[in-house]
Parts: C-alpha cells; sequence; structure tokens
C-alpha cells in the first residue's frame, strides 16, 4: 500500500518565497564571493533552485552529516561526507533543507565554524521550532510549519519522494 500524502506547501508558493530569500541573499553579498555549502541529501532540490538566482560569485560545496532512521531522530550525528576543500576565510552560507531538533545544524554549523570562514549564514527551507532541542536558529527560513512529517522537494520518507515539486505531509501506512 502507498504512504497518503497531502499537499502542504505549493510548488508555486516554493518558488515564490524562493526568489525572496535569494533577493534577501544578493542584497547581502552583492559583488562578494560565497561558498555554498549543501547539506545532503535533503536540500538538493532547495539549493539547486537557490542557486540559479543568486547573481554573485557563487563556489559549491557538499556535507553529509545524519541521525535519521525512519520518522524518529536517535539524537547520535554521523560526518558521512565532510568538506573537501578549505572555506577559511570565505563566506559561507550553508543550506538545509529542515531544522527540526536541531542537532544536525547545529553539528554541520560547529563543523564548518571551526574551518575558519569569514561569515557563516543558515539558510534552511523549513523550520520545525516545536521541536528544537540544540540552541541554533536559521539567519533565513523559508517557511515556519507545525509539527507535522512532511516530504517532497528534496526532503524523504525512507528514501521516497523527494522528487515531488511539493512539499506533503505524509501519513505513513502501518504495512510495508
Ligand atoms: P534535526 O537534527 O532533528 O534538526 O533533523 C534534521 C534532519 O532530519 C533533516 O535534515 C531531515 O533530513 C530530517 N527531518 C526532520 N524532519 C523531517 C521531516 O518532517 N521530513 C523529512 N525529513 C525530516
Ligand atoms: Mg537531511
Amino acid at each position: 500500500m502507498s504512504d497518503k500524502i497531502t499537499e502542504f506547501i505549493s510548488e508555486e508558493k516554493i518558488k515564490n518565497r524562493i526568489s525572496e530569500i535569494a533577493v534577501q541573499l544578493n542584497e547581502m553579498f552583492k559583488g562578494q564571493t560565497v561558498t555554498v555549502i549543501c547539506t545532503l541529501k535533503g536540500a538538493f532540490v532547495f539549493t539547486a533552485d537557490l542557486i540559479r538566482q543568486l547573481d554573485f560569485d557563487v563556489r559549491m560545496e557538499f556535507v553529509s552529516a545524519t541521525s535519521y532512521r525512519g520518522t524518529e531522530s536517535t539524537g547520535k550525528l554521523v560526518m558521512r561526507y565532510p568538506l573537501d576543500n578549505s572555506v577559511e576565510g570565505d563566506n559561507v552560507i550553508l543550506v538545509e533543507d529542515i531544522l527540526d531538533t536541531g542537532r544536525t545544524l547545529k553539528y554541520l554549523y560547529d563543523y564548518v565554524k571551526e574551518k575558519n570562514p569569514k561569515n557563516l549564514k543558515l539558510v534552511v527551507l523549513l523550520d520545525k521550532p516545536d521541536r528544537r532541542v540544540a540552541e541554533i536558529q536559521a539567519d533565513i527560513a523559508g517557511f515556519t510549519i507545525p509539527d507535522k512529517f512532511v516530504v517532497g522537494y528534496g526532503l524523504d520518507y525512507e528514501q521516497k519522494y523527494r522528487y515531488l515539486p511539493y512539499i506533503g505531509v505524509i501519513e505513513p501506512t502501518e504495512e510495508k
């Protein structure tokens, strides 16, 4: 049986919000070079759409840390894919799909901060403040959402549904 997914944020709303975020970033980093770090896997769709609206010089990097099993956070983080280039002295934007307990972004923030960037901004597509445990907040958040498990536009449930062009709330079926 397939999981039930109800559209929550439309493709158009996402698109419009990304344009607003890009305007903000273009103002912030006008004429500068910026290293954009995409956190894999969830932020790949958001990052791809966002960077194509930036009009300053962008260098791309990717990192991956994970703590997730199904819909439950285990709390334990593992670095799967570290930065493979120096960001020392760089303007850095760290892009994440969703800020939930905040453990992942706090871990990645500390990891990048240790590399001595000139400055570090956190941009997340979604913010679920109700579940925050770690002390971290985004400089820019696309949408603040209630405590629901969402999929689509890069976000997954057991690696599925990342391809959906909208963000939906999922009710997983019991059977697999
Ligand atoms: P945190 O460490 O609890 O903030 O979790 C962040 C990570 O958990 C995100 O990068 C996502 O991969 C995953 N995550 C948290 N909430 C959701 C959700 O509603 N849908 C899909 N993935 C989620
Ligand atoms: Mg993720």
